[in-house]
């Protein structure tokens, strides 16, 4: 088997962040789990997914297991720009884990999951043309790193602001209301289904076999933040108690909807053989906090009791074009002292830890690209962004992509609100001297196209809305 080499990003490589936790034995033994598709113990998973796609796709259309019924599941209800975005699709996975083990007849049979950081591009036995794991409407098979890096994933998985998992929070329980993406929805998600495009491209993405490993991989980084300290989902009844709308139950043979508050635990919570490594320092984050760390959009937030944790710091007075492949500068009018924005905060005694305040970049209203593989590279006070501007440079923020834009189903996701932790690259930009209180902050735009990353376009433009930087934290 040809296996490629992940090129490492200059990225993780610059942050020097730890890896996977490698063949930890957390599991008891004879407990199946799941396992990354390219682990040579997992060759059987694959095989048993490969024959299970195979009975399911030839299924008739009657048949709620059938395929393509199982993927209509998604176009028709998946939640995406909200806070509903992880549990339900993890009841998603488990549900059709559980028509895969229903049509082998194998109650051990777990998915396997694709690990991206370490593998970017689609595992071998996808590619195979004979393959029911083949799906021919691909445009790639594999991710850029800096959508994937290593680096990426520990930043999500030691973050302790839930907005970075889990996207914002909804004003109502419609499981479609857009909020804000956050971290690990704008980038790691979207970006690979931006990246292959295809199936992957639409809702209906669950039609390439390989939308089901990139999920598990989704839930195992879920999985894996949730082991850190303090980091639990989010109690708020609009999300606890929320029905996710809705699954087929192949032992029942029942629709279901399932709360939630459920998807943190459980049957639900199924064992993955590796998980995720915490770069911080523990954190003991308040519950009360915590809460608020699911901000939503300032817009909808007025008057909500977010105001007490989450402060204004400014905001953008104009918007500009952002050229494909040119970078653009937007600047954010500052009132006050950045500086106690991302300073620490004292915290009870009895907890004997730091709680440090958590700044975010809100970038609102980005319209749809033209080209679904135009993605956002963002940076914080970078003199001259362009194509050329190193991903290690200490300026750089992250990628953002876009995904699900324009579904006939979803009318507010004709453009797309943007939440990125800027604590680090703010606190950075801060201690460079020279920092005077009420100076702007310059917002560093370039649009990239992920399939051809050298490409240049004064015609193709993104025009985002109003930016702001807000704090998270009391
Ligand atoms: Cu609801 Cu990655 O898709």
């Amino acid at each position: 088997m040809k296996r490629r080499t992940f090129v490492r990003s200059s990225l993780e490589a610059a942050a020097g962040l730890a890896v996977v936790s490698r063949a930890s034995s957390l599991w008891a033994a004879g407990t199946p789990v799941r396992q990354s598709a390219t682990s040579p113990s997992a060759s059987s998973a694959v095989q048993r997914y490969a024959s299970a796609v195979q009975k399911m796709k030839a299924l008739p259309a009657t048949d709620p297991r059938n395929w393509q019924n199982q993927a209509k599941i998604h176009d028709n209800f998946c939640p995406h720009t909200n806070w509903y975005f992880l549990p339900w699709h993890r009841a998603y996975l488990f549900f059709f884990e559980q028509i895969c083990q229903d049509v082998l007849g194998d109650a051990s049979f777990r998915l396997p999951y694709w690990n991206w950081s370490a593998g970017n591009s689609i595992p071998q036995p996808f590619l195979d043309r004979s393959s029911p794991l083949f799906d021919s409407t691909r445009t790639r098979t594999s991710v850029p790193p800096e959508v994937v890096a290593q680096g990426v994933i520990t930043r999500i998985v030691s973050s302790n602001a839930l907005i970075d998992l889990f996207s914002g929070a909804t004003s109502t329980g419609d499981q479609r209301q857009g909020s804000n993406q956050g971290l690990l929805e704008s980038g790691p998600h979207n970006g690979v289904h931006a990246s292959i495009l295809g199936d992957m491209g639409n809702f209906m993405s669950p039609l390439d076999p390989v939308f089901w490993l990139h999920h598990c991989n989704i839930d195992r980084i879920w999985a894996s933040w949730s082991k850190g300290q303090g980091h639990t989902a989010p109690t708020a009844p609009l999300w606890a108690n929320h029905v996710l709308t809705q699954f087929y139950d192949s032992s029942t043979k029942q629709q279901v909807k399932p709360k939630a508050s459920l998807m943190a635990g459980g049957k639900w919570l199924v064992a993955y053989d590796s998980y995720e490594q915490s770069s911080a320092a523990p954190h003991v984050v308040p519950r009360a906090m915590q809460e608020h760390m699911m901000m939503t959009p300032p817009t909808k937030s007025a008057g909500r009791a977010t105001a007490r944790v989450r402060t204004l710091a400014g905001q953008s007075t104009a918007s500009a074009d952002v050229a494909v492949g040119v970078g653009t500068k937007i600047p954010v009018q500052i009132t006050g002292d950045l500086r106690a924005f991302v300073g620490g905060i004292a915290s009870p005694a009895a907890l004997g830890v730091a709680q440090q305040k958590q700044a975010h970049l809100v970038i609102e209203d980005v319209p749809a690209p033209a080209s679904p593989t135009t993605s956002l590279r963002v940076f914080i006070n970078c003199k001259s962004p362009s194509l050329q501007t190193s991903l290690t440079d200490p300026t750089y923020v992250g990628t953002i992509s876009f995904f699900g834009m324009g579904h006939g189903a979803m009318a507010e996701m004709k453009a797309t609100t943007f939440s990125l932790n800027i604590t680090d690259v703010l606190r950075r930009a801060l201690e460079s001297a020279g920092y005077v209180p009420n100076s702007p902050v310059e917002v560093g735009l370039v649009a990239v196209d992920l399939s051809n990353p050298g490409r240049v376009s004064q015609r193709e433009v993104i025009r985002p809305g109003r930016i702001q930087i807000v704090a998270l934290g009391s």
